[in-house]
């Protein structure tokens, strides 16, 4: 069974170019039809228990190593009860130092920044960028102390795509491992995400649990309720989900624009297309016909690819039209979803606020090409939404904002809605909720082992 319409695949095969194999490997698994059980996301226990036995074993992305350039650059990135300073040492290095001073346990740092040296505001016991303890306030007094010995504790850390990524287990799998395919992947097909530049970072609190957030932004499936306006350019009901045997830590959708969804009245091919071009590129509207002999799908692409030429400096020539166009997106437990391919260059981050199951922080990135027009620099600090405000009021997301904002109506009432559910649990579709269950058997996988 599957929704009217073609298939990403059969979508492939009408693409102009050479399609990159990547994109042809699909893999679609049965996970069961159990229910979710709801507390799974209301229940202080159970977010308690993803603290102990997931958030302290998995490697989560914390920053983008162009936000700490320089020795003595760190980043505070926080996860349940722990703090961490990701650090750049004095010789270039990335640590991740415990920010917390072995005194009497004060706070080092309660934002991030620039140090010279580590000095607790608190009775001033200090540490240089490298981590070592250079000043034990009235050394005489410590005699029991050796500062050779008094080095900030560190977190593993790690690289990838220009994310930095830390683990807290004491000796985690290596992040190469735990990343599987996914640095070949981007690899591949020049995806890479390394060279890019965060042009925009908007980090919003909601009143949520992290995986409702989460769970938000990794199926299409919500698209002809939430976002109707985007359903005659999105065929929603016709996105692959990749779920692979063996893989542990990833899964994948691919959400194929220039066609309208299966689930609305037929459109013409002019208006597919125009309402595609107006979302995507309004500035090339032109003549708003489609090229003799094309599909709205191939003209949307060919729009795409010139504005991705003119604009972002990247040859797209060679491009196929699902990489210019899809969104093509990429689910690294437990934190990470970034996207592949030029679609939008965006990547999203999903974590607990503090130690509260009931609130969570997304953040937005989007990582441009360096060389894309007006030269975009690097922004380090996210603009802060409250969880009160709304993303139209960050007006660096453009249209993205008032997308968000339909996925966030969402969110504080499923987790509402779950706190006075009765009965079973939640429900997921076989298939186009798979990445979501699939997620569930990771966590499950930590929650119940001691080795991950
Ligand atoms: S707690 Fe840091 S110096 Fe006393
Ligand atoms: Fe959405």
């Amino acid at each position: 069974m599957k929704a009217p319409g073609p298939t990403v695949q059969e979508l492939l095969d009408q693409e102009r170019t050479e399609v990159p194999s990547v994109l042809r490997d699909t893999s679609a698994v049965f996970l069961g039809t159990e229910p979710i059980a709801k507390e799974r996301y209301t229940d202080q226990a159970f977010f308690d228990r993803e603290m102990d036995q997931m958030w302290s074993r998995v490697w989560q992305m914390v920053c983008r190593e162009e936000d700490i350039p320089n020795p003595g650059d760190y980043e505070l990135y926080e996860i349940g009860d722990t703090s961490l300073l990701v650090t750049r040492t004095s010789e270039g290095a990335i640590r991740a130092y415990y920010n917390v001073c072995l005194h009497r346990g004060r706070l080092l740092r309660e934002e991030s920044g620039h140090a010279d040296e580590f000095k607790c505001p608190f009775h001033g016991f200090t540490w240089d960028v490298d981590g070592n303890c250079t000043q034990i306030t009235s050394e005489w007094d410590f005699d029991y102390l050796n500062k050779s010995e008094l080095s900030l504790p560190q977190a593993h850390t790690g690289t990838w795509g220009g994310f930095v990524f830390v683990n807290l287990a004491d000796d985690p799998e290596p992040l190469e491992s735990y990343l599987e395919d996914i640095p070949a992947i981007y690899e591949t097909r020049g995806w890479s995400l390394e060279d890019r530049v965060k042009a925009v970072y908007v980090s919003k609190a909601n009143q949520c649990n992290w995986k409702i957030a989460l769970e938000a932004f990794t199926e299409s499936f919500h698209v002809i309720e939430t976002h109707p306006s985007a359903t005659p350019y999105i065929a929603d009901a016709n996105t692959q989900y990749d779920v692979w045997e063996g893989k542990r830590h990833y899964s994948r959708m691919i959400v194929p624009r220039g066609l309208h969804s299966p689930l609305i009245d037929p459109l013409t091919d002019t208006e597919v297309f125009r309402a595609g071009v107006a979302a995507y590129a309004p500035d090339l509207a032109d003549s708003g016909e489609i090229p003799e002999g094309l599909t709205p799908r191939q003209a949307m692409g060919d729009v795409r690819r010139d504005y991705l030429k003119r604009n972002m400096g990247i040859e797209a020539d060679d491009l196929t039209d699902s990489e210019v166009l899809d969104t093509i997106q990429y689910h690294v437990f437990p934190n990470l979803v970034i996207w592949a391919g030029w679609n939008s260059f965006l990547c999203y981050r999903f974590r607990p606020n503090g130690t509260d199951v009931g609130s969570s922080i997304m953040d937005v990135m989007i990582l441009v090409p360096q060389n894309a027009e007006g030269e975009p620099e690097s922004v380090r600090e996210p603009t802060r939404l409250t969880v009160e405000q709304r993303y139209i009021e960050a007006p660096q997301l453009k249209g993205l904002g008032d997308v968000f904002d339909e996925d966030v109506s969402n969110m504080a009432a499923v987790h509402k809605g779950l706190r006075s559910m009765k009965g079973t649990g939640v429900r997921f579709a076989s298939y186009q909720e798979m990445r979501l269950r699939f997620f569930h058997h990771i966590l499950d996988r930590y929650l119940d082992s001691d080795d991950g």
